[in-house]
């Protein structure tokens, strides 16, 4: 059972970023896969704080949800990381949240698990959707760096709550349903 954990980035409740990962978390749960949606505004986390301990650790001395948030990444056969677009880049909470990965960094076991996953890259931004080239861009440099391979990408142009299109929904749940039943 192909194992897929969903992070939505967006801090807008309800918004359109939050509707693609649903789709694409309802669509992964349709054909088998053992999805689990985490929204980063619901979790208690702040960014790294520079410290430099887990250079030799691997470990993160702040005793917050991210601690929980670690072991699901490292169980999750695919990451799913949603956006919305914030200033031609991702919001400032799904950075926060890439920061604490700073762990990783140099950690040689942990990379050899990163090898098998994969990696999904959903986007929304309010302009045209080649405007969402820069988020999406930097996700993908972000999963190069983290040995991840990335499967599969959405970009969509919504700016209101809720504007976002069926068929871009639609996308969302059929990539859900791919990568779901491991097939992807
Ligand atoms: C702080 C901020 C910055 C934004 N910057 C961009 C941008 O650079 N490019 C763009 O296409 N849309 C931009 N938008 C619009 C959002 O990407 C758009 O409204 C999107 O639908 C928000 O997703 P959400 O519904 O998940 O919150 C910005 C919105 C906000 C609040």
């Amino acid at each position: 059972m192909t194992s897929i954990l969903c992070v939505s980035g967006s801090p807008r409740e309800g918004g359109n970023t939050d509707a693609m990962i649903s789709e694409f978390h309802r669509g992964a749960i349709e054909t088998g896969g053992k999805s689990t949606l985490i929204k980063l505004r619901e979790v208690i986390f702040s960014g790294c704080d520079g410290c430099e301990g887990c250079n030799e650790t691997h470990k993160c001395h702040l005793n917050d949800d991210m601690q929980g948030i670690y072991s699901l990444l490292e169980k999750a056969d695919v990451w799913v990381f949603a956006s919305p677009v914030y200033w031609w880049n991702i919001s400032g909470l799904l950075k926060n949240f890439i920061d604490r990965f700073e762990v990783y960094w140099g950690d040689e076991e942990f990379k050899r698990l990163c090898f098998e996953k994969k990696a999904v890259i959903l986007t929304c931004g309010g302009q045209t959707e080649n405007k969402n080239r820069e988020a999406e861009q930097y996700l993908e440099l972000f999963f190069s760096k983290m040995h991840l391979t990335v499967i599969g990408k959405i970009r969509a142009s919504a700016d209101e709550k809720t504007t976002i299109s069926e068929g871009k929904l639609l996308s969302c749940f059929e990539l859900g349903k791919k990568i779901g039943s491991g097939s992807g």
